[in-house]
């Protein structure tokens, strides 16, 4: 009998935790929940190769990394890197993870390598958020798709909300939404996708009224002339 009652003890404190978390339980299931949405959202496959940037504990890295061939991951504190290359390494050591120290204004990939890029409740503490945003484009491939998870509760999220939205549409990002989640805080989930050509990116970002003779991708991966954005107009 004492089983029994501590046995549904436990199930009940697990219900009323999954119901409305609280407490460090509660967070710890708050940040899973999050985690898992966001993982969810990447609908990710086999032949993806993803980047997280500002992976903390590595927990995303380790979702992600159930579904996507392989995983890279940035953060600039040796603390994060080291705790999350532990709970990561069984897929580092089977070369489907690799997690390094670094900021996102300065990626360490070369151009287009990626087709997913994300991160979770980092971009508040990106120190060069626009220098950020342009190498997320760079290291993007052509059509490659971009999920950033703010969070509610700071004080900061509608400001880093609409420097984040106005920025996407500069740098030359398409497709960009964003959709109010109820996850842990609760906060924003903001989705675009690197356009099809840099033409395209000249074209959004510029508004199509150009009267430039040169048009520079802002991945610095490509240019496009006046010639080529006259044919489109
Ligand atoms: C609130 S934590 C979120 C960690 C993880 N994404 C999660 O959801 O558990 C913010 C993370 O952003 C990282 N960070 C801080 N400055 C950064 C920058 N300039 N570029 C990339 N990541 C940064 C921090 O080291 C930290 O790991």
């Amino acid at each position: 009998m004492a089983t029994t009652n501590q046995g549904s003890a436990r199930v009940s404190t697990l219900d009323r935790q999954f119901g409305h978390p609280s407490g460090v339980m509660g967070s710890v299931i708050e940040h899973k929940q999050l985690h898992q949405a966001a993982v969810d959202r990447l609908l990710l496959a086999q032949e993806d190769n993803v980047l997280e940037i500002g992976f903390g504990p590595g927990t995303a890295v380790k979702l992600a990394a159930r579904h996507a061939g392989f995983v890279a991951g940035v953060d600039p504190s040796i603390e994060m890197v080291l705790q999350a290359k532990r709970r990561n390494r069984s897929a580092i050591r089977a070369g489907r993870v690799q997690l390094q120290r670094a900021s996102a204004s300065t990626l360490p990939f070369a151009n287009e390598t990626f087709n997913v890029v994300h991160e979770i409740n980092s971009f508040n503490h990106w120190d060069k958020k626009e220098s950020g945003l342009m190498e997320v484009l760079r290291v993007l491939k052509t059509g490659g798709r971009l999920l950033m998870v703010l969070r509610q509760g700071h004080s900061s999220l509608e400001s880093d909300l609409e420097m984040l939205l106005g920025s996407l549409a500069r740098i030359g990002f398409s497709q960009i939404e964003a959709e109010r989640h109820q996850f842990g805080h609760g906060g924003v989930f903001v989705t675009a996708r690197k356009p099809r050509s840099c033409l395209t990116a000249a074209l959004i970002g510029k508004g199509a009224q150009s009267s430039m003779t040169q048009i520079t991708c802002p991945s610095r991966s490509c240019s496009s002339s006046a010639n080529d954005l006259a044919a489109t107009t």
